[in-house]
């Protein structure tokens, strides 16, 4: 049986976390890639791919922007889910996530979600402090990331 890639940015664990938690669901052996470290990844070995990144300010992180657009032929022919963190739910979370990767990956993916967020204020500089407070009226640590729906996205990359 092939590897599965599960290739993800992060900025402050969240998606990383998701992508570990993802790695243990797996019924295969399992390569994780922070993009963010290594961005050279021979894809040739995957069968499946799974790709994640969170969102700030609407966007996703720019090294899975970078990775999709370099790989995109490549990533179009694998058995692949998508995911995003973000804290916006509902038709913002959904538009989000469909302009986070290329219109080709949206449709050549089996699986796609919008996982939910993790906010740690601590873990922030002064900057997203400020703008987490004013533009989310976020005041608090939260974390929304729900198991079951890993577990759903999981399972769908488990039986292709
Ligand atoms: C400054 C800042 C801006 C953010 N902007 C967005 C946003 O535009 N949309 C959204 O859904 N979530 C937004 N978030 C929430 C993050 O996407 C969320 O905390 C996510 O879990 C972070 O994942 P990471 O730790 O892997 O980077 C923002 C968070 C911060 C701190």
């Amino acid at each position: 049986m092939s590897k599965v890639l599960i290739a993800f940015a992060s900025k402050h664990g969240c998606t990383e976390e998701c992508a570990k938690a993802l790695s243990g669901k797996m019924n295969t052996e399992v390569d994780l890639c922070n993009l963010k470290e290594k961005k050279q990844i021979d894809l040739n070995a995957y069968d499946k791919i799974i790709l994640g990144g969170s969102i700030y300010a609407g966007r996703i992180q720019r090294e899975v922007k970078e990775f999709c657009s370099k790989n995109e032929s490549r990533l179009k022919e694998k058995k692949l889910g998508l995911y995003i963190c973000g804290m916006s739910q509902g038709d913002e979370g959904n538009k989000q996530l469909m302009t986070a990767y290329p219109q080709s990956l949206l449709d050549a993916s089996l699986v796609k979600e919008n996982f939910g967020a993790k906010i740690e204020i601590n873990k922030m500089n002064f900057m997203e402090k400020k703008l987490i407070k004013i533009v989310a009226k976020v005041e608090s640590d939260f974390s929304n990331i729900s198991e079951s729906v890993l577990d759903q996205f999981a399972q769908v990359i488990n039986e292709v």
